[in-house]
Formats: C-alpha cells, sequence, structure tokens
C-alpha cells in the first residue's frame, strides 16, 4: 500500500472540493484531493450557472475571479412571468448594488481545476473504492485506489466534499445522522442551445402548463428548462416538442420569446430538499452536496459550497495558526443557520413556480395572488432580492 501523508484529505473535486483545496492553499495548508471521475467529466458536465454576489466575491478574493469578470455575465434582476406578462425585479436596487453572475458550474471547475495546477497541490482523478477511518480519533486516514494501486492518505482532517451519493456521508453510522427532506412530484427537463439569449436577464415562468425557466451561458448559448415528470423519459422529447413546450410556457404577451437554435444538450433533474445534520463528525467534516441538496429554482446548490467551504477553511486556518478550536465547534451550526434560509428560499421559489397536480383550484389562485404580490411589493420584491443575490456570508 502506497502511504501518502497531508494536512486534510479532500474527498470530491466539485466545487466544494476544489474551492476548498484552493482557500487551504491560500492560507498555507496543504491537502491532497481525490476524485471518482475523469477530469473531462467533472469540467465539461452541465450543471448550474449562478453565482451570489458573495460567491462572485470570494472567487475575486481568492484570486481565481479573472474569468468570470471578463465572461461571466452580472444580472441586476430577474423576471417572473404569470398570466401573460413578464415583472421585472430590480434586485440590485432592492439590494444597494447586489447582484448576480451567470457563470456555467463548468468554469468554475475549470479556473478552479487550473488554480490547484498551478499551486501543484496534489489532485487524483479516476479514483476508486475511496473509505475513511478513524475520524473520531486525532489520526483520521483515507484508502482508495488509482492505477489498480491502493493509497492511504493519513491526514489531520477530513473533508467530505464528494456530493449527495458520496462516501462519506454515507460512511457514517446512522444514528449519528439527522436526515431532513422532502421530495417534490416534478423534475426538470434541460436544454443547452446554441441560440442567442432573446433576453438579458432570467425569466422565471409559472404557465397553467407548469413552468419554465429562459437562462443563458454566454452571448452565443441559451440555457432552458422545462418542469417535467420525476421520471420522464428524454426519448419521448424529439427537438420540436421541446421548442414547442418552451415557447408555450414562456412567450409573454408582448410577443417575447426564446430564440430557438440547436440543442447541444438535454438532461432530466430530479427535485429535492435534503438536509444531513450535523456537518461535523469529529474530524469529518461534510460541506457542500454531500451535507445538503436544495431544488434549483432558488440557484443556491453552488453558492451553498462556496459558503460551506469559505466557512471550512477559516476553521482550518484558524486551527493550523494558533491551534484554536472554536471555529471548528462552530463550523456545523454556522454553516447550518445560512443552508437553512436557503432551503427556506429554494422551497418557496419552488412551491411559488410549479405546477402542483396535488393542488386545488384555491392553491392555484393563491399562487398567483402570491406572485402578483412578489413583482409589485417592493418589501416583497425586497425580501425575494436579498434572498436571490444571497444572505450574508457571516
Ligand atoms: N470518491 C471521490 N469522489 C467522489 C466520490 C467518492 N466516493 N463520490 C462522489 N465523488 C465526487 C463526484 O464525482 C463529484 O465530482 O465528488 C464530487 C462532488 O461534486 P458535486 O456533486 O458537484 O458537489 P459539490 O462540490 O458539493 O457542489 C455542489 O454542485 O451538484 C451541484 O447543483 C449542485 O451547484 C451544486 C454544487
Ligand atoms: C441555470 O442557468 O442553469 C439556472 C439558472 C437559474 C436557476 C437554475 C439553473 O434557478
Amino acid at each position: 500500500m502506497k502511504q501518502l501523508r497531508t494536512q486534510v484529505g479532500i474527498v470530491g473535486a466539485g466545487p466544494a472540493g476544489l474551492l476548498l483545496g484552493h482557500l487551504l492553499h491560500l492560507e498555507g495548508i496543504d491537502s491532497i484531493i481525490i476524485e471518482r471521475r475523469s477530469q473531462e467529466y467533472v469540467v465539461e458536465r452541465v450543471r448550474a450557472g449562478v453565482l451570489e454576489q458573495g460567491t462572485a466575491d470570494l472567487m475575486t478574493e481568492a484570486g481565481v475571479g479573472e474569468r468570470l469578470q471578463k465572461e461571466g455575465m452580472r444580472h441586476e434582476g430577474i423576471f417572473l412571468a404569470f398570466e401573460g406578462a413578464r415583472h421585472r425585479i430590480d434586485m440590485a436596487e432592492a439590494t444597494n448594488g447586489r447582484a448576480i453572475y451567470v457563470y456555467g458550474q463548468n468554469e468554475v471547475a475549470k479556473d478552479l481545476n487550473a488554480a490547484r495546477r498551478a499551486s501543484g497541490r496534489s489532485l487524483t482523478y479516476g479514483v476508486d473504492n475511496v473509505s475513511v477511518y478513524g475520524y473520531h480519533s486525532q489520526a483520521p486516514s483515507i484508502r482508495f485506489e488509482a492505477q489498480g494501486e491502493l493509497h492511504e492518505i493519513a491526514c489531520d482532517f477530513i473533508a467530505g466534499c464528494d456530493g449527495f451519493h458520496g462516501v462519506c456521508r454515507q460512511s457514517l453510522p446512522p444514528e449519528d445522522v439527522r436526515i431532513y427532506g422532502r421530495t417534490y412530484p416534478f423534475a426538470w427537463l434541460g436544454i443547452l442551445a446554441e441560440a442567442p439569449p432573446s433576453c438579458d436577464e432570467l425569466v422565471y415562468s409559472l404557465h397553467e402548463r407548469g413552468f419554465a425557466l429562459f437562462s443563458m451561458r454566454s452571448p452565443k448559448i441559451t440555457r432552458l428548462y422545462l418542469q417535467c415528470e420525476p421520471d420522464e423519459d428524454l426519448l419521448q422529447w424529439p427537438d420540436d416538442r421541446i421548442w414547442e413546450e418552451l415557447n408555450l410556457r414562456l412567450q409573454t404577451s408582448d410577443g417575447w420569446k426564446p430564440n430557438t437554435g440547436h440543442i447541444l444538450e438535454k438532461s432530466v433533474t430530479g427535485m429535492r430538499s435534503f438536509v444531513a445534520e450535523p456537518m461535523r463528525h469529529g474530524r469529518l467534516f461534510l460541506a457542500g452536496d454531500a451535507a445538503h441538496i436544495v431544488p434549483p429554482t432558488g440557484a443556491k446548490g453552488l453558492n451553498l459550497a462556496a459558503s460551506d467551504v469559505r466557512n471550512l477553511s477559516a476553521a482550518l486556518g484558524a486551527f493550523y495558526k494558533n491551534g484554536k478550536e472554536r471555529l471548528l465547534m462552530e463550523y456545523s451550526a454556522k454553516s447550518l443557520r445560512r443552508v437553512w434560509k436557503a432551503q427556506r428560499f429554494s422551497w418557496w421559489m419552488t412551491s411559488m413556480l410549479h405546477l402542483d397536480l396535488g393542488a386545488n383550484a384555491f392553491d392555484r389562485r393563491r399562487q398567483i395572488a402570491e406572485l402578483d404580490y412578489v413583482t409589485g411589493s417592493p418589501a416583497a420584491m425586497a425580501s425575494l432580492s436579498e434572498n436571490y443575490t444571497g444572505m450574508p456570508l457571516d
């Protein structure tokens, strides 16, 4: 068995693992990152694409925001559409100038991957059979296989940044973990299309045929989603049917609709809310999707991963600097307070904007009244805006 040694062993090279590795590097702390998938898979997979103001600032302060500043699209507002009309919410005005940045999660992964390579610290893709040991002792370890050889990392701490299906949370005895969650009776069919965005900002639409979302990735690429069944069969969705349905659900009476073009990618994403508490188990810390999942309607997943690892890197930084464990002790409760606010917001956006077949006529009228309120009341717009652009990081 090949023996390795580091300060922090990081499982998973999604945004949580890569950003944690980078923030630790800036603190002068060594880490080893291991990832099950290939590098191509991690930097090419199409995921979310909205960065809160605080996430964008964090990347910039950490020296990995150069391309984000150039290519990321700053949006100061969003539209909510219902009953044939689009209503703009001016988020910057409501929050004293805060905004969001549309920048693909895979671009974030590319930038962080490049920073990791430049740091010279360890990052290994394509590992197998990862397992974690001894996190209730002072000397935890991680084992994995790479190129057919067994490896063991001796470390001071383990960071479980391995996503919802990862091994770290699933290694915990069930009695040590409290699980909270709900699944939704719908999913999103998402496409990426070679079509210039026909609107400068995102449009979230509730239509009698179901929810639809207009988003983008670049001045040439539109990203669109349709509410569908959780077990929706993509084979039933030829390109023409997707465009027809998107047009029906998105077009407004002023004549606006998305531009169409060649579809580059199609996929179905399930929707769930999930929290596993606590986020610390001895010397094993969970961060990002490993500890919590939000439905995508609030665009919070990537941003929660970023705020978790910001807390964790600060706590580990303080520990290595002066031996103080206070921030490590506070990591779980502090992160969870922000996570739960994002859970509430994501659940609220989801219930406001989706057609729930279990709902009755009263519920539908109430849903429209809610949208009418949110797009008409400065207080309600301010509340949506502060949540959408991101609650404070501290
Ligand atoms: N060993 C090593 N790596 C693993 C293992 C394992 N046993 N299991 C999973 N992984 C890897 C996955 O392949 C993935 O690359 O961990 C990584 C987790 O990354 P993400 O799922 O992207 O989760 P996270 O980094 O927390 O980022 C959260 O990603 O899922 C989106 O919308 C979500 O934007 C949010 C963000
Ligand atoms: C996206 O662009 O992929 C996106 C935007 C907003 C969301 C979810 C996804 O709420």
